[in-house]
Parts: C-alpha cells; structure tokens; sequence
C-alpha cells in the first residue's frame, strides 16, 4: 500500500496538524519529512490541546509510530521539551521514531540566524529565528552534525570542537560571544543519553511498512508557496515543503506515494516578510485576524490576513499533482458579507498566468478577484455538506472549479470532529485508489 502525502497549499499554518490528527486513525506511520521546530502544529483533539513543533501529530494514535524522517532538522533541547510536555499530558512515546540521518540544530544556527535577520534591515525575511535556515545551509555544505553522530561519543566531541572554533570565528565578526566547546559537548552528550532509544534507521522501518502494505502518513510542515524553488523567494523557509520534497525527506519513491492532499486555509496567511498579492490591511483582515485569532504557533507574531489565492493555489495543486483538498477554517467567513476569490493577476496591464521567479513582478501583482455573497450563519456544528447553506457550497464549488481539484474535507472548527467529509461513500479517511 502506497503512502499519503498531508501537504500546506499556502504559506503555512493551514490546519495540517489538524487534519493528520483525524486522518491518522488507521496509519501505521505518521512521518515529519521536512522542516524543524519553525513548524508549529496545533491539535484539539479528546487528549486535549497541544502544538507540536517536531513531533508528528500521529503520536496521539496507539497504533502508529511517530516518525521524525531524515529530511526534518532537529533542535534536541525544543525535541526534549516537547517530549516533556507530551508525557505530562499522559502522551505514550514509546512510539516515537528518530532517523539517524536527520540533522541537528546546534546552538549557533539560532545565533547566526538572528544576526543574519537583524544585518537584512529593511528586507528580513521574517524567519522563526530557530536556526532553521543556518542547520539547511551546514547540511548543504557538509559541515551538519546529525543524529548518528550522537551514537559516536569521540566524533561528537571532535566534531563540535571543529565546528566551535570555526564558527566563532564569523560569530566574533557579528560582535557576538563566543560559544564555549567543551560546554556544548557536555549539553550534547546529555540529549544523546535521551534521545537514544528512539533513533533509527526511519527510511528502512517506512519501507517495511510500505512492503508489509501498512498505511503511511507523511505530515507536511511549511507549505508550496514556502518552498525554496516554488515559493516567493528569498521569503521562503530553507527546505521543500513540497510532496517531491517530503519524498526525499522521508526516503520514499514517488512512485510510493499514492495520494498527495492539499490542506488550504478558505482564505490566507502569512507571517513574516514576502509578497502576498490578496492581503487585506484594512477592516476585513483586522476582522478575520481576530475572529481567527491568526496569531503564529511557533512565535506568536500576528498572521497577516487576505482573501483565497487561486492563482497561487491552481499553481500548487499543479506542481504537487493534488486531486483532493482539505479546506481549513471554514467557519472563520460566516459573518462576511461577501467573499472575494482571486482568480487572476495582472502586471502592468498584462495577465500572468502563474506566479512569477521575479521579485519586482511578486511585488507589483494586482489582483483580480471574484465576488461572491456570504452565507452569515454558523457552520461549526455542521457535519454534511448538503447542511451547508447554498452560497457556503457555492464558494466551495468555485475553489474546486478554480484549482481543479475536490474539495474532501471542509473544516469547520479546531476540534478534530468538526469536519464535513463531503462524499460519505469516498472520505478522506480512505486512501484514493
Ligand atoms: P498547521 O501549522 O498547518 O498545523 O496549522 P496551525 O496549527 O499553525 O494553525 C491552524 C490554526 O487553525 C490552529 O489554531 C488550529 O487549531 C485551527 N484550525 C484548524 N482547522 C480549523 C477549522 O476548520 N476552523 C477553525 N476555526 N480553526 C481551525
Ligand atoms: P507550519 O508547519 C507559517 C515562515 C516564517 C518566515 C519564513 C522563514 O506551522 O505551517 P524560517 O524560520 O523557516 O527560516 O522562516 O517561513 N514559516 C512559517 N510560516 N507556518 C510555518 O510552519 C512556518 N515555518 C516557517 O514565518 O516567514
Ligand atoms: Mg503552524
């Protein structure tokens, strides 16, 4: 059985923990593939709330082992917390997998992250300073430590011993203090101690999985429009949070994959800096912002609010193959008295069909968009789309129509039950064939 792929359709935050929660019911492996603790996913579930950062929302399933893939990049003390947290909460991990080909973040990435935002001026990027784009960058140039190195004391120990010396160096140039090797060795050893029992060979225990024809989940983190190739570059995260990039990042095949399922908020965010073409400033985002309290998972910055990209969108479900989409947060629009969809952009007087690599055309878009009416009535207790009023079903058609896809599931609260699967005879639930 071929695994499913959970994937962000926008720029982050569009409910993936949510939905993997009340998909995973039947997984027997919920994978991270990419990101690190930059991630920030929230679960309302029966074990109650919890925002995950590193760990798959599968933990909360008996069945499933939780698996954090090669291609997430991992800060051991936030791992630790949130272990800490989960357990508290009465949370079994004995489930939870590791893979020894993973990275670490180590404690100059969040450093050099900081530095290197605050020397961008006027044109930072936004980032969750957790290092994130520093630990991608080692990983390129081969100078990453990464799980595996925790297993081999003496490594560990020259390794960090190199890595301190070369990296105080460029810190020292910043006007920042130098980090203490010997310090960092003892921190290290004593995660290795913790995390030990849980690191694995995680690519081998997925394609057991996948041969013993058991279901995989992968959790997606970030989202397309994130993406360091296909997102709104240099305003992106510093992996691919695209289904070709959860592959890699979980060491599948894509011929192993037999569904990839977009999640999309009804409307949009972002948080940080970048172009997005459909942001409200005025009353309506400051509404949504509010009635959605769109204030960031991992950093708690306001999300900047607007209106459905479909432009953006139809872009997505092309690059990453999507036939069915989860739209999130539903609910969020049923006091709006209309409802705007972008289905075009024009630049100086000329449309573009797809978003553009150039920074000045990003910046320069001008929406087009579609009115529709609202629907001004509570969805959060509804659970079958022909409950839904007329113009809520309108709007939903339109986003199929302009996208291509079948929207699955509408979500309609936090709540891991308030969800419509809108074909009782093919849910979500159930892999596509
Ligand atoms: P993720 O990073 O994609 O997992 O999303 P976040 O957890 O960062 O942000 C999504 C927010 O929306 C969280 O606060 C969720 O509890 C909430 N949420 C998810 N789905 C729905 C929904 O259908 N309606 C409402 N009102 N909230 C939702
Ligand atoms: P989830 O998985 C929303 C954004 C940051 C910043 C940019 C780069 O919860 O959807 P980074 O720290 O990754 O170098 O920051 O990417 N970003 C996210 N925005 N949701 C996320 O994750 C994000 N992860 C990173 O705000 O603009
Ligand atoms: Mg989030």
């Amino acid at each position: 059985m071929p695994a499913r792929l959970v994937m962000g359709g926008q720029w982050g935050d569009e409910g993936k923990g949510k939905i993997v929660d009340a998909l995973a019911e039947h997984a027997a492996l919920v994978v991270r593939a990419t990101g690190g603790d930059n991630a920030g996913h929230t679960i309302l579930n029966p074990r109650g709330e919890f925002k995950m950062h590193l760990i798959p929302s599968g933990i909360f399933h008996a069945q499933a082992l939780a698996i954090i893939g090669n291609g997430v990049v991992i800060n051991p003390r936030g791992l630790l917390d949130e272990m800490a947290t989960l357990r508290a909460a009465g949370i079994d991990l004995s489930g939870l997998r590791i893979s020894d080909r993973a990275h670490l973040v180590m404690p100059w990435h969040p450093l050099f992250d900081q530095v290197e935002e605050r020397s961008r001026g006027a044109g930072a990027i936004g980032t969750t300073g957790r290092g994130i784009g520093p630990a991608y960058a080692d990983r390129a140039s081969r100078t990453g430590v990464r799980v595996a190195d925790l297993q081999d004391e003496r490594l560990l120990s020259e390794k960090v011993t190199a890595l301190v010396a070369s990296k105080n160096r460029i810190l020292g140039l910043y006007g920042v203090a130098p980090l203490d090797a010997a310090q960092v060795i003892e921190q290290y050893y004593a995660f290795a101690e913790q995390i030990e029992p849980h690191i694995a060979a995680t690519e081998i225990l997925i394609q057991d999985a996948l041969a013993a024809g058991r279901e995989v989940l992968i959790e997606g983190a970030q989202a397309a429009l994130l993406d360091l190739d296909f997102g709104t570059y240099p305003y992106v995260t510093s992996s691919f949070p695209t289904a070709a990039g959860s592959c890699a990042g979980a060491g599948i095949a894509p011929t192993q994959v037999c569904e990839t399922l977009g999640v999309f908020k009804a409307y949009s965010t972002r948080v940080g800096g970048g172009p997005f073409p459909t942001e409200l400033t005025d009353a309506t985002g400051d509404h949504i912002r509010e009635r959605a309290r769109e204030f960031g998972t991992t950093t708690g910055r306001p999300r900047r609010c607007g209106w459905f990209d479909a432009v953006a969108g139809r872009y997505v479900v092309r690059l990453n193959d999507i036939g069915r989409v989860a739209l999130t947060r539903f609910d969020i629009l049923d006091d709006l008295e209309e409802i705007r969809l972008c289905t075009g952009y024009w630049v100086g007087g000329e449309a573009l069909p797809y978003p553009p690599a150039r920074e000045d055309l990003w910046e320069r878009i001008e929406p087009v968009y579609e009115t529709l009416p609202g629907w001004r009535s509570d969805t959060s207790d509804i659970r079958a789309l022909a409950d839904l009023p007329a113009n809520a079903r309108r709007y939903v058609e339109r986003i199929e129509e302009a996208l291509g896809v079948t929207v699955g599931l509408i979500g309609v609260g936090p709540s891991r039950e308030q969800l419509i699967h809108t074909d009782a005879s093919a849910p979500m639930t159930a892999m596509a064939g």
